[in-house]
């Protein structure tokens, strides 16, 4: 392709990190032709390159042949990135919201107009894992991704766990420049869910729905829980998995338990890591700034500089095996609250431990998928759910879980 003429969309973080990556790579491939913003009265140090206000100065423009779609409006994100591939310009975008909720739509409408969607900054920002799950895996399976997708949280936990406040922590990832500018999309786990989609889409060729995983947030998560936690020697982490099993896959992000034997363990502030299990090639760990301004921006320049050799993704897991998506199996749960009758709003099938005490009472155990998924967790205000990580590896038939009751009815069953 000859040289790529840029139209962008969006100079927030993002896009202003892109502007200034742009500067000072030494890539020469691209020239960055128009920026279009939404807010006119906004302060901007003067650029070399033009500011818009209408969208239609990049994408009625026939100069442009790359969209790329860095703005915080989920709902003119998709009308932009329809508009510019159905005028047969490639899209990058970091939009893991469009994506995840129009991805078939998106990808279809890319391969009829013969042009690249590109999303590599999407998901854990700088981490190029998207390409990998694309060309490293051709051929071979992969059975597993546990992933810390979503950089305000970890930082929040990171920095909760060394100390401050929680209300500071968030503030202080906002100043970064890592929140969405709705943070509920983050602290509730949605930002995490809609990159698991994505990464499910290439990793195991199916589409999903985030209201289809379970999708739990850390905005619950107390000292109670973290004293527990710390006294356990684990860190509480929100981690997004995707797993194969008897030919279903299952998927959640929640709140989990790591234990220092995890690789995903010491991975703190907006730091991300996606653990990928495959079938030859073992466990591999990616790791890197999954959020803030140059990281993200990075991966949008390799995206535009890959249009150079006219690079498409191929989605070669699609089709694969006769994989389905289920909730059917057992997991391993915390569940804390201030309120000891709030700890059955779910069927336990065992207690591995009950605490019990004035102000906070806990109980830990097995829990069905299914029905874990039937409630809104965020909304669940007066208690808090944490994974443990050590899935079962197969489902527990009732037989062993009677045994599993049987076992630890008296051991750790203690009332203060
Ligand atoms: N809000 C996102 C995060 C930005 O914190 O990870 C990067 O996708």
């Amino acid at each position: 392709m000859s040289k790529l003429k840029l139209g962008l969309f969006g100079f927030g973080c993002v896009g202003s990190g892109l502007y200034e990556v742009l500067s000072q790579s030494k890539f020469t491939g691209a020239e960055l032709i128009k920026i279009v913003v939404k807010n006119k009265d906004k302060q901007r140090k003067p650029i070399l390159v033009p500011f818009s206000y209408n969208p239609n100065e990049i994408l009625e423009d026939d100069e442009i042949n790359v969209v790329i779609e860095l703005i915080n409006d989920s709902s003119e994100a998709y009308r932009i990135i329809k508009a510019a591939l159905i005028r047969k310009k490639h899209v990058v975008t970091a939009n893991k919201k469009v994506l995840s909720e129009h991805l078939d739509e998106l990808i279809q409408l890319a391969q009829q107009n013969g042009v690249s969607l590109l999303y590599e900054a999407a998901v854990a920002g700088s981490i190029p894992i998207i390409r990998n799950l694309e060309e490293y895996y051709n051929n071979d399976s992969l059975t597993s991704i546990d992933g810390i997708l979503n950089g305000t949280t970890n930082y929040i936990l990171s920095q909760v766990n060394d100390g401050k406040d929680y209300q500071t922590a968030l503030k202080l990832a906002q100043d970064e420049g890592f929140a969405e500018s709705n943070p509920t999309l983050d602290i509730h786990g949605f930002d995490a869910a809609y990159k698991l989609t994505l990464l499910i889409k290439h990793a195991f060729g199916l589409t999903i729905q985030i209201n289809q995983v379970l999708t739990v947030g850390i905005q619950k998560i107390n000292k109670e829980d973290l004293n527990y936690s710390n006294e356990k020697k684990y860190k509480v982490k929100l981690v997004a998995r995707a797993f194969k099993d008897n030919g279903k896959l299952f998927a959640f992000v929640a709140p989990h338990f790591t234990s220092s034997n995890q690789n995903l363990f010491n991975v703190e502030n907006e730091f991300n890591a996606i653990s990928v299990q495959a079938s030859f090639a073992d466990k591999q760990l990616f790791y890197g700034k999954g959020a803030g301004s140059l990281p993200t921006a990075s991966a949008v320049l390799s995206d535009v500089s890959s249009l150079l050799y006219d690079y498409k993704y191929e989605y070669k897991k699609t089709n694969d095996s006769n994989l389905v998506f289920s909730d059917d199996r057992f997991v391993k749960i915390y569940l804390g609250s201030e309120d000891v009758n709030n700890l059955s709003k779910i069927r336990f099938y065992n207690s591995d431990e009950f605490y019990v005490s004035k102000n906070y009472s806990f109980r830990i155990g097995i829990v069905r998928l299914t029905d874990l998924i039937k409630i809104d967790w965020n909304k669940q205000n007066d208690v808090s759910l944490i994974l443990f990580s050590d899935l079962f590896d197969e489902n527990l038939d009732s037989k062993q879980l009677t045994n599993f009751e049987f076992l630890n009815r008296n051991s750790n069953y203690s009332i203060h």
